[in-house]
């Protein structure tokens, strides 16, 4: 095989074997290159006799023409099938499932999305929110709040208290929240106008007790509030909160050391159909909270003059208005922190509740 021949063949096969661009342009050097293969042959051209150039010229530059076109052919077979593998690597599966963003996979807990409703209520009315201490003293929790030393009425509250510390003072966790109001009048001159969301703890636990559950207590306190605005503001609440045109409510003489006179609140509601409670209507009743005008006593240990202030006060369970609304069955699967009771019954973040946009889209 003559030589030419030969380095056409190598040349061939290198072609053939190039694996991707750069291989490609690697063997088009060594061939075309300056000092390439072929371009050395060429140069050898002028030192030959006219006849070996007349044989030599068209076998070398038709060499040279094959192996540029096998070259280019190549490159472009190549370059087609980077494009190929490219594609292939950033293929894109559209059937695959959306990836939720946390704002759409999160969910917030029912007793948050009512104390939102609730304060959403109470602000259109023009009411503040307070908070205090879960860990009280036994004067804010009760002695404050009128109930006399040995009075049964602690008993009835099935205090969690701490040891005493070391002057013998026994703290607790408060079992209502009422202690607020004490520490509101006494941070700030009436007219008082608030609402208090919070914890609070008894020693109690069934389908309808939780050890800890939520409280929402209210305060009004100026120089002329009475019953009659305590039940309005009361019925402009259920009928907001339960989203209905209309409301009766029943007010029944009661009990509370810190009120006098002490009222408690049924509303109406219709449970002909069972496992369901529809508020509005109907002939039943059912309990929702007590209420009343502050005692003197309460207003005196909360640095008040009784003959200058008076106004009234109310308390609720959060938890169970929550449950008469959403109608969640076991109290205490409110704070298992299972996941999926909360996927089930929990809200979406960004539907926040408003007066204007709706409480509970
Ligand atoms: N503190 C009471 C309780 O825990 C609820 C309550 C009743 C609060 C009447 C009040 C009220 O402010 O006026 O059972």
């Amino acid at each position: 095989m003559s030589d030419l021949a030969e380095l056409e063949q190598s040349i061939t096969a290198a072609i053939a074997a190039a694996a991707d661009e750069a291989a490609i342009e690697a063997v088009r050097v060594a061939a075309l290159g300056k000092k390439g293969s072929i371009s050395e042959r060429l140069k050898t051209l002028g030192s030959m006799s006219p006849e070996e150039r007349k044989e030599m010229g068209p076998a070398i530059n038709g060499l040279r023409d094959r192996i540029t076109q096998a070259i280019a052919a190549r490159k472009s077979e190549l370059k087609d099938a980077a494009i190929v593998a490219r594609l292939a690597s950033e293929t894109v599966d559209v059937t695959l499932p959306v990836h939720m963003p946390p704002a759409e996979r999160g969910r917030v807990h029912p007793i948050s999305q009512v104390i939102d409703e609730i304060a959403a209520i109470f602000g259109d009315l023009g009411f503040a929110i307070a908070e205090g201490p879960d860990i009280e003293t036994d004067y804010y929790n009760f002695t404050a709040l009128n109930f006399p030393e040995g009075h049964p009425a602690r008993e009835m509250h099935d205090t969690f208290f701490f040891s005493p510390g070391e002057n013998g003072e026994r703290k607790l966790l408060r079992t209502h929240t009422s202690p607020v109001q004490i520490r509101t009048m006494e941070a700030q001159k009436p007219p008082i106008r608030i609402v208090i969301p919070g914890k609070t703890y008894r020693c109690d636990s069934d389908a309808t007790h939780s050890p800890m559950f939520h409280q929402l207590e209210g305060l009004v306190i100026d120089k002329t509030a009475n019953v009659a605005n305590m039940k309005w503001v009361l019925t402009e609440f259920c009928k907001a909160f339960f989203e209905v045109e209309h409301i009766n409510m029943r007010f029944r003489p009661s009990f509370f050391p810190f009120t006098e006179p002490s009222l408690e609140v049924d509303i109406q509601c219709d449970r002909s159909r069972p496992g369901e409670v529809l508020f509005g209507q109907g002939n039943d009743w059912m309990e929702i909270l007590g209420c009343g005008m502050v005692h003197p006593n309460v207003l005196r240990h909360g640095g008040l003059d009784p003959d200058e202030y008076q106004g009234f006060a109310w308390g609720m369970g959060i938890d169970r208005i929550a449950t008469l609304k959403y109608g969640m069955p076991d109290l205490r699967d409110y704070f298992t922190a299972d996941v999926r009771w909360l996927a089930h019954y929990g809200f979406r973040p960004l539907d926040l509740p408003t007066l204007f946009g709706g409480l509970s889209a």
